[in-house]
């Protein structure tokens, strides 16, 4: 056999340096959907204006062929194709050029592009879905004003919706078929294209703006879930009112529409005027939905609304500029959310998102800076990189200059670029201008990936406490050297005796090494360092157990004293597994940990909110991360038993309050909220230590639980357990929520995570279950990324779980390639794997690059896994 015909063609690399200005221009487009779930017909008519010198105007394509071309009304044969492109020869400064395609949205199972879901047609087109409706310079620094014309079925579509505001609606052409046409006003590029058809219905509701200009809300869903909206539109109102306020940003439609689609590869799309959601970050109720799931819909809503001005108002001016418009707007809803519940605890969780999705990256072989130089596929490039770590670099940008001229800094971004295609360089220098600081050095964080390290010392000598601190950043793919970042480190020196400091200060690292002097101390003070996570590095503080339990009791700022918990948790099973430890030490270190989580478990003057994330171990992930090489084997084991000892010494208190935290009625409240969450946390340490009384208490918080939160706390416990009770009630969770596939995920995922020791064989069984698909991302999400990042499943020695997610990959990579791609950094952590499963783990990315007709996005991510 020739060997050749497995070698796939070299891919295309795109370099950031490479941009060039578009060579045509198209001020204006209008679009005529002749809408069908087989077969759609669109005529693009593209005014084009020339931009450069070239004659020749490029069209990009993807999967589609035209039927018909005409320049200025007339038909042409100066047009060919150039792989998927069309190119048009056009002989003056200024066309009308208009193309008919026709595609099949049944067929579509990428979700890229116009596909079908549930009935319904819907679009997604960032990054690059629009060329697969119709031809186009589908780039972000091309912005059009869209009017779209629609006609179709009138009973299969009752409801046909596009970006901006409806102009006109009639019936026909012909029998039962209706017509609508939408213009938005606001220039756009084409990945904020929008259209919408199906039978849906809305809660509609309004909102009037700061100047008084009343918008026409609505969130579209199918019947019978239009009373699961409602938490979804109170977090539209707020976000509208919030970003009002924070960043003196008004909504500039009269119409704002959000549709909710049950078959979404990602969480939800910023359209203009038209935002398509993922069901899940928009249907809630008590009975269907997690407390969590309330904060990531009220979070998803207003990173959406928030796009209108960043990202939307001003778009990226190439896709390299990504984090522009995401880590701006990511941080944007942190601080919303920070606003709208408790500041602490969501501060906390964004730290552990980072630390959990994004160090990984960071020190892996996908890392790259949150503004790329290259890449492949674009859609491997919405990571927690670009998202989390870019919302970081914004935030220090605020915590450098303060809240109020970080807003000046801002005024002066929207002020400036508005209306434009604008890059992360244009994002930094507003700052630097509208907030008065130097940035210079500062830019590096858009330049150098990694995540750097830090190390700290405090000495103490004469009455002089002195910080040494020194940084490095650790090499990267194709980035060996680095230079030293700017660090802002917000600081606080506490006096061990009275517990207080002297008020807070931010101390800049921005060499390689350096020393700060604290004179005042009669004692040597307690450092607290890197308070409310002022930068997204890595501290490695010279810090007693003695002073980290301090820090865990009297802390002041709520992520410090969260951080010194999980650090004198994360020392000592760094210890265990070092084995290095005597019994004594042992006992020990456990005693200290549990000493403080006793003070936890009883302390009055913490909320309960805030209780139960302290009472959260740090994860396995970030464990394994704390080490050159892993062993997820030991890791999970040194945790359980960590766990367990807390579950056994401190059972009484836990039990004190899971009692107390029961007798909370449910509410929405932070108090009852708080309570919830403890509760289940409590149950957690119990079922380690105690499982036969764990068993029985989550079966019974199981039977009187008025909410999905409590419910899925109960039955996520019982999963991990060797019990009777296990079976009973999932078939019990499983037939009263039969039909809603939102929560049959869960069913799914809380299986597939669970800490039981067969969890790989029920994953297994699941993937024949009758209501599992290939076709769903949530689904495939639901059972397999769940799988992924369970160690107890992924990392069985046998190599079973490496193999069945390469059989997921090389089967899903066909249907939908961006959900396939996802899946491979789990595999690419094998350089940080103990021998014997990173042979077997590499094995199985080899066989994924083997596989004929691999996908641009899946290719690329194994091909630089192997690298
Ligand atoms: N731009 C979307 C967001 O962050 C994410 C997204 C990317 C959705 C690509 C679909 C496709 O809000
Ligand atoms: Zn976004």
């Amino acid at each position: 056999m020739d060997a050749s015909l497995n070698t796939p063609p070299a891919p295309t690399v795109i370099q950031r340096a490479d941009y060039q200005p578009p060579a045509w221009l198209v001020p204006e487009v209008t679009l005529a959907f002749d809408l069908g779930t087989e077969q759609t017909k669109v005529v693009a008519a593209l005014k084009v204006q020339r931009n450069g010198q070239s004659q020749t105007l490029r069209l990009n394509g993807d999967g589609i062929t035209p039927e018909a071309v005409l320049v200025d009304g007339q038909p042409t044969n100066d047009w060919r194709m150039d792989g998927a492109d069309l190119l048009v020869e056009l002989p003056g400064d200024a066309h009308e050029v208009s193309i008919t395609t026709a595609i099949n949205p049944a067929a579509n199972t990428q979700l890229m592009g116009l596909y079908a879901s549930n009935g319904m047609l819907c679009t997604q087109c960032e990054a690059e879905g629009f060329r697969r409706i119709t031809f186009f310079p589908d780039r972000p620094d091309v912005l059009s004003v869209y009017t779209v014309h629609m006609q179709g079925s009138k009973d299969l579509f009752p409801v046909l919706l596009s970006n901006g505001n409806c102009t006109q609606q009639g019936e026909g052409p012909g029998e039962g078929v209706h017509n609508a046409t939408w213009h938005d006003p606001w220039p756009k590029p084409s990945y904020l294209f929008a259209l919408v058809a199906g039978d849906l219905v809305a809660n509609q509701d309004t909102f009037t703006t700061m100047s008084g200009r009343k918008v026409d809300l609505g969130i579209w869903v199918r019947e019978g879930d239009q009373d699961r909206t409602h938490h979804a539109m109170q977090a539209l109102k707020d976000s509208m009112e919030w970003d009002e306020e924070t960043f003196g940003r008004e909504y500039d439609l009269d119409l704002f529409n959000i549709v909710a689609v049950s078959d979404f590869n990602m969480g939800a799309m910023e359209n203009k005027g038209l935002n398509v959601f993922n069901t899940r970050y928009i249907l809630a109720d008590a009975e269907t939905a997690t407390d969590l799931d309330y904060d990531g819909i009220e979070g998803v809503v207003a990173h959406e609304y928030f796009h209108n001005w960043s990202g939307n108002r001003i778009t990226c001016r190439d896709w390299f500029q990504l984090s522009l418009k995401e880590g701006f707007t990511v941080l944007r809803d942190q601080l919303f959310s920070q606003d709208m519940g408790s500041a602490a605890v969501k501060r906390i969780e964004d730290v552990r998102v980072l630390r959990a999705a994004q160090f990984p990256e960071d020190s892996g072989p996908l890392a790259h800076p949150i503004r790329p130089d290259s890449y492949q596929e674009i859609s491997n490039f919405y990571t927690a990189t670009v998202y989390n770590k870019g919302a970081e670099v914004i935030r220090m940008m605020r915590t450098l200059v303060g809240p109020e001229r970080f807003r000046a800094g801002t005024d002066l971004y929207f002020d400036r670029h508005d209306g434009e295609a604008a890059t992360c360089e244009d994002f930094v220098k507003a700052i630097e201008d509208g907030a008065g600081i130097d940035l210079g050095q500062f830019r590096l964080w858009y330049s150098q990936a990694g995540t750097p390290r830090v190390t700290a010392r405090l000495d103490h000598a004469d009455g002089v406490a002195t910080l040494t601190l020194a940084q490095s950043v650790p090499p990267t793919p194709g980035q060996g050297e680095k230079q030293p970042m700017v660090i802002p480190l917000r600081i606080a020196l506490f006096d061990p005796a009275s517990g207080t400091h002297q008020g807070e200060q931010l101390i800049v690292l921005d060499r390689a090494e350096m020393q700060f002097a604290f004179p005042g101390f009669a004692r040597r003070p307690v450092l607290s360092l890197g308070r409310g996570f002022s930068a997204p590095v890595a501290i490695d503080a010279e810090i007693s157990d003695e002073d980290l339990v301090f820090l865990a009791a009297h802390d002041d700022d709520p992520f410090a004293r969260y951080e010194a918990l999980q650090q004198l948790i994360v020392k000592h099973l760094l210890a265990v597994l070092d084995g290095a430890l005597t019994d004594a030490a042992l006992e020990a270190g456990r005693g200290a940990i549990a000493a403080a989580f006793a003070a936890v478990v009883g302390d009055r003057a913490l909320d309960d909110l805030m209780r139960g994330e302290l009472m959260i171990l740090p994860g396995e992930g970030y464990l394994a991360d704390q080490l050159l090489v892993a062993d997820p084997g030991a890791i999970r084991k040194a945790r359980e038993g960590l766990k367990a000892y807390l579950g056994r010494s401190l059972e009484a208190g836990l039990l004190a309050l899971h009692d107390r935290a029961s007798a909370v009625p449910y509410a929405l409240s932070a108090e009852a909220r708080g309570a919830r969450k403890v509760k289940t946390q409590a149950l957690a340490l119990l079922a380690a230590g105690v499982p036969q009384r764990a068993a029985d208490l989550a079966a019974a918080q199981f039977d009187a639980a008025d909410n999905m939160t409590d419910r899925q706390g109960a039955l996520m416990v019982l999963a991990g357990l060797e019990t009777p009770l296990r079976q009973e009630k999932l078939a019990a969770f499983l037939a009263r929520h039969a039909g809603d596939p939102l929560v049959i995920d869960k069913w799914f995922s809380l299986q597939a995570g669970s800490l039981h020791p067969q969890a790989l064989d029920h994953v297994k069984a699941l993937a024949g279950h009758p209501d599992f698909t290939m076709t769903n991302p949530n689904r495939v999400r639901a059972l397999y990324m769940a799988a992924a990042v369970n160690p107890g499943v992924f990392h069985v020695a046998s190599g079973e779980g490496y193999r069945m997610i390469g059989e997921l990959v090389r089967a899903l990579d066909p249907i939908n390639p961006q959900t396939a791609a996802r899946f491979i950094a789990p595999l690419g952590r094998w350089r940080r794997i103990e021998p014997l499963r990173a042979a077997l783990m590499k094995a199985e990315l080899e066989r994924i690059v083997a596989q004929p007709g691999l996908s641009k996005d899946t290719f690329e991510q194994a091909s630089k896994s192997l690298g």
